[in-house]
């Protein structure tokens, strides 16, 4: 077997940087359930689940077999044809999963930036309207589409504009940006007038197609919108007939405690997207919403060969089952308060730990300097000194912890993981950590 090193130095001269978010130099081998083991046989607790597409866990039995039966029968067929039975009944499946007791119709893609695409053509379609409102802090995706919709780095539009016309980024209303002594009702009046003046001034609000928010956001921190404000977006919508999406391709199937993110708000919104989780990982997505918006467009508006692959839906089955079975969002729910409930005990104990956001297993740890501003640095060394103890974490905004662990993570090795997170922290309060040359820039 190679060596980390040696992969990596192979890798390098093919793969390009814009596709790598630097970390650390590991190579892995395989996976079990919340464990991860590099081709040097060193184990790692996962507290990334694969950018939250492994919520059920690392190469979990049921979706193995699922695949390799699948697999066995008929790799696959493009739906764009023919249809075959696994993916058609999945379709149907995650019609009814979706909130909303209305009748639904489901777009496929294979990735969480074609399903957000397809949420920019349907709602242009079915409106007959240009603009589609996105929110700061917001990732939607690399394709064209999806990477104009998305707020979080400038390395996303440097250098491939002209992106696509007719994107209005509004302010999401990040709790960062509270005021000192401001109560939440104040900073939603103010955040919802920021909103209205792009309407009063220049965007007629007829011309507006669609809204697409993440109710909790993955990359911008794991931050939920306060209530009020997504009850007034929802109520602007309906008043202006304005089509209302959500992306709950980082926050959906049980992640954040609850199956979708926007089960949070008691809001049904008319287009979701999923990805990442839906199929374990393999490649599958979709856009899910009601009938009469999916029906907008006309054959063939939206098909991909590979989408709706039989061995995905396979998958995607398997996947549906496990969360039921294993009541993996009671699960993430009951998990999430032990960690809710560690990460604040932390906070009481190093004055480095700012805001605690935890939302079932899904939690974003603020790392801050003396005067409460991020602290890049320090969550650099704290990232990469619990890589060396065995646990994988990565940054979001280049200081937020990013807690999103495999949904089956078991108590034991929640808790040994937690405690590993002390470690580091108790290492990075007494200077003990020393980065590697190379390790001072990671994240994006
Ligand atoms: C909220 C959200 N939407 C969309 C995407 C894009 O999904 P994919 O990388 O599968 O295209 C991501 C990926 O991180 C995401 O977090």
């Amino acid at each position: 077997m190679k060596s980390s090193q040696e992969i990596l130095g192979r890798e390098a001269e093919s793969i390009p940087v814009s596709s790598r978010i630097k970390y650390f130099d590991m190579v892995i081998d395989h996976g079990k359930g919340a464990l991860l083991y590099d081709v040097e046989g060193r184990a790692y607790i996962d507290f990334l689940a694969s950018a939250s597409s492994a919520n059920t866990g690392h190469c979990h039995p049921r979706v193995v077999k699922a695949i390799q039966e699948q697999a066995e029968k008929l790799i696959h067929f493009t739906p764009a044809y023919y249809a075959n039975e696994v993916t058609s009944s999945l379709l149907t499946r995650l019609a009814d999963l979706a909130p909303g007791d209305f009748p639904k119709k489901v777009a496929v893609g294979t990735s969480g930036s074609d399903a957000n695409d397809a949420m920019i053509k349907f709602s242009r379609g079915y409106t007959g309207r240009p603009y589609i409102i996105c929110f700061t802090g917001a990732y939607h995706g690399s394709t064209y589409g999806s990477i104009t919709l998305s707020n979080v780095s400038l390395n996303m539009s440097r250098k491939i504009g002209p992106l696509l016309p007719n994107i209005v980024k509004l302010p999401f209303p990040d709790t960062h940006k509270m005021l000192k002594n401001e109560t939440e009702a104040e900073f939603v009046e103010r955040m919802w007038s920021a909103f209205m003046e792009v309407f009063e001034t220049w965007l007629p609000v007829e011309e507006v197609a669609g809204v697409i928010i993440e109710p909790i956001q993955g990359d911008g921190g794991i931050i939920a919108a306060p209530k009020a404000y997504l009850e007034r977006l929802y109520a602007f919508t309906r008043e202006h007939g304005i089509v209302f999406a959500v992306d709950e391709i980082n926050q959906g199937f049980g992640r954040s405690g609850k199956m979708w993110s926007i089960d949070h708000f008691g809001i049904e919104p008319d287009l979701l997207t999923i990805g990442k989780s839906v199929a374990s990982g393999m490649p599958f997505s979709a856009l899910i919403g009601r009938q009469e918006i999916m029906d907008s467009l006309d054959s063939p508006a939206h098909v991909f060969t590979t989408a709706g692959n039989p061995v995905c839906a396979a998958a995607a089955h398997a996947t549906l089952d496990v969360i039921a079975d294993e009541k993996l969002v009671d699960r993430s729910y009951r998990l999430g308060k032990v960690a809710a409930a560690f990460f604040e005990k932390m906070q009481t104990q190093y004055d480095f730990i700012g805001q605690v956001r935890m939302y079932g297993l899904d939690g974003g740890i603020d790392i801050v300097n003396a005067d409460g501003k991020a602290d890049e640095p320090a969550t650099t060394k704290i990232i990469y000194e619990l890589f060396k103890r065995g646990v994988i974490m990565i940054s979001l905004r280049g200081n937020i912890l990013r807690f999103q662990p495999p949904l089956v993570i078991t108590d034991t090795q929640l808790n040994e993981g937690l405690q590993k997170v002390q470690e580091a922290f108790e290492a990075y309060k007494n200077n003990e950590i020393e980065l590697p040359d190379d390790g001072n820039k990671i994240g994006w």
